[in-house]
């Protein structure tokens, strides 16, 4: 048989959403500029200058598109105008503008699932049965007893499907009843979110995430999701985790909905689709697509689910390595807007090492705004909860306030955030916890992020390099990560008792070019390394 050898690309044959980090700005908790406590684009604007600094290449930023705000913008009445609490088209234009001068790139949240209850579309097709709009939206007539066509339940709680008592029929919602899905086999649907895209790419947009990739087509029979063995729910709470989404999520067509915007991203130069997925691996990587013809990156979320136990996280890093596609490009997330932040999750002692290990693994990484100055999810008083999801469920806790809160510029006042209350409050240490106060600070979790941003940059072997695993136990990570140039070896102890490194075979020698310690920096290391809890090494091996 022929020997299959792979060409392994030199760093110039890489793209820049390969080699490059990507940010995600939460804009109404960014930098109000206008002082009405809501952040906004020309706040944005004038932190760009910190984000170069910093070393991130591209900025996604959520919504920021016409929206009554049911759920803070991710329900659209206009997909291609700007929300004036954000600021103009203008504004937007600037912002695109002002990115591009600093050789930064943008992407947009695109929501094609479904769009406010306030769209036109939307509006045009609940005002009769025979609207020419009817079929844009999942309209489905009551069971013989009047109940609900099916027992699919809204994500947010309660059921999925909304009476419409004008028509007489029901329509379905994955999300608030403010949020209705739309019909993505019908092709006019289709048509008109392709023009959606083309709108902000022929701007020069750099790409776009993709809200709830995996929800856009629903079985055509609508069957009944089946129970989940696991749930802790009894069919009467309406909790959405009671049923397995099978016949709500994931279908097969969904792939030709992801390759008809992949072929539309690809008529432009250098641009990226990513998706939001939330599915185990091996449903995951089927959204690369046929031939890698589907997203560039499916959003891989397993470090914001996964317990912070190194074993089953070295197993899932390798799990995952083996089941991308050949040519499909990793990625790693360590927070977003819907989940708790990670400082709060694995503890203020172990932020460093997430970051290193967001950092060092091999595929293309998302920050999320705040994680680099180790901001923790802020206890909001059940009085002042806007998150619909914590509204609708108040007994789960599971509002995403705490991890949407204004980012901590500075000890003025509103942590440098606005003029004016900010619309979720501030912890009470953000006199402390701030970019200023940090960037004075080498000691700080944002001198590290900027340091190991600066070390992935200078070496690429660290970020398009080879990963290969080489050690873990019940307390280490470790893996290696190299090209033709340079080999480096990370050991990341996810306990907070000392561990010893203690690879089988070879022994490694080497130099710590980062520790979360800084003073490990500069040392030499060999044989059996010993680190300290809640220690991380970057070394740059010898040979
Ligand atoms: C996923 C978004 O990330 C989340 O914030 C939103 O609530 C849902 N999609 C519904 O659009």
């Amino acid at each position: 048989m022929e020997q299959v050898t792979t060409q392994i690309p030199t760093p110039s044959e890489y793209l820049w959403w390969q080699q490059g980090v990507i940010y995600q700005i939460y804009p109404r908790s960014y930098q109000d500029s206008n002082g009405d406590g809501i952040g906004d684009l020309k706040g944005i604007i004038s932190r760009l200058d910190y984000l170069q600094w910093l070393g991130i290449d591209c900025v996604w930023l959520s919504p920021v598109f016409l929206s009554p705000m049911a759920d803070f913008g991710y329900d659209i009445s206009d997909y291609c105008a700007i929300h004036p609490l954000f600021g103009s088209m203008d504004d937007f234009d600037e912002l695109l503008q002002q990115v591009h001068d600093r050789g930064m790139k943008l992407l947009l949240d695109l929501v094609p699932n479904h769009t406010s209850d306030q769209h036109p579309w939307f509006l045009e097709s609940k005002s009769s049965r025979d609207s020419p709009k009817r079929n844009w939206y999942l309209w489905q007539d009551a069971r013989e007893d009047g109940s609900v066509p099916n027992n699919w339940l809204s994500v947010f709680g309660g059921r999925a499907w909304e009476w419409d008592e004008n028509t007489g029929q029901y329509y379905y919602h994955a999300f608030l009843k403010e949020q209705p899905d739309l019909n993505w086999r019908n092709p006019e649907v289709q048509k008109a979110m392709l023009d959606v895209m083309r709108f902000w790419l022929d701007k020069g947009v750099d790409g776009f995430r993709v809200d709830v990739m995996w929800h856009m087509i629903k079985d055509l029979a609508l069957r009944d999701n089946p129970p989940s063995p696991e749930s802790k729910f009894e069919e009467k709470d309406l909790i959405y985790d009671h049923y397995i989404p099978v016949y709500s999520t994931d279908q097969p067509e969904v792939h030709e909905i992801v390759s008809m915007m992949r072929k539309l991203t690809d008529e432009y130069e250098n641009r990226v689709l990513v998706g939001e997925i939330y599915l185990p691996i091996h449903k995951l990587v089927t959204y690369y697509g046929t031939d890698n013809k589907g997203a560039h990156l499916p959003f891989n979320f397993q470090l914001l689910n996964l317990p912070w136990d190194a074993a089953q996280i070295a197993t899932a890093i390798d799990e995952y390595e083996g089941a991308l596609p050949a040519g499909g490009w990793p990625n790693w997330v360590l927070g977003n807007h819907d989940k708790p932040r990670i400082s709060s999750r694995v503890g203020r002692s172990q932020a460093k090492i997430a970051a290193l290990m967001l950092l060092t693994l091999r595929g293309t990484p998302t920050i999320y705004y705040g994680d680099e100055i180790g901001m923790r999810d802020v206890p909001i008083p059940i009085n002042e909860i806007v998150d619909p999801q914590g509204l609708n469920m108040p007994e789960l806790n599971v509002s995403r306030d705490p991890a949407r809160t204004p980012m901590q510029w500075s000890g003025e006042i509103n942590a440098g955030f606005s003029m004016h209350k900010p619309w979720l409050r501030l912890p009470y240490n953000s006199a402390r916890v701030n970019v200023v106060t940090q960037k004075a600070n080498p000691y700080s979790i944002l001198s590290f992020y900027r340091k190991l941003l600066t070390l992935r940059k200078e070496n690429p072997a660290l970020n398009v390099g080879k990963y290969t695993p080489v050690y873990s136990d019940q307390q280490l990570i470790s893996y290696i990560r190299e090209d033709e140039n340079s080999r480096f070896l990370i050991i990341l102890n996810l306990t907070h008792r000392p561990a010893y490194f203690k690879p089988r075979r070879e022994s490694y020698r080497g130099l710590v070019l980062l520790g979360t310690e800084i003073e490990r920096t500069g040392m030499q290391v060999g044989d059996i390394i010993t680190l300290s809890g809640d220690e991380g090494l970057l070394i740059r091996l010898a040979d």
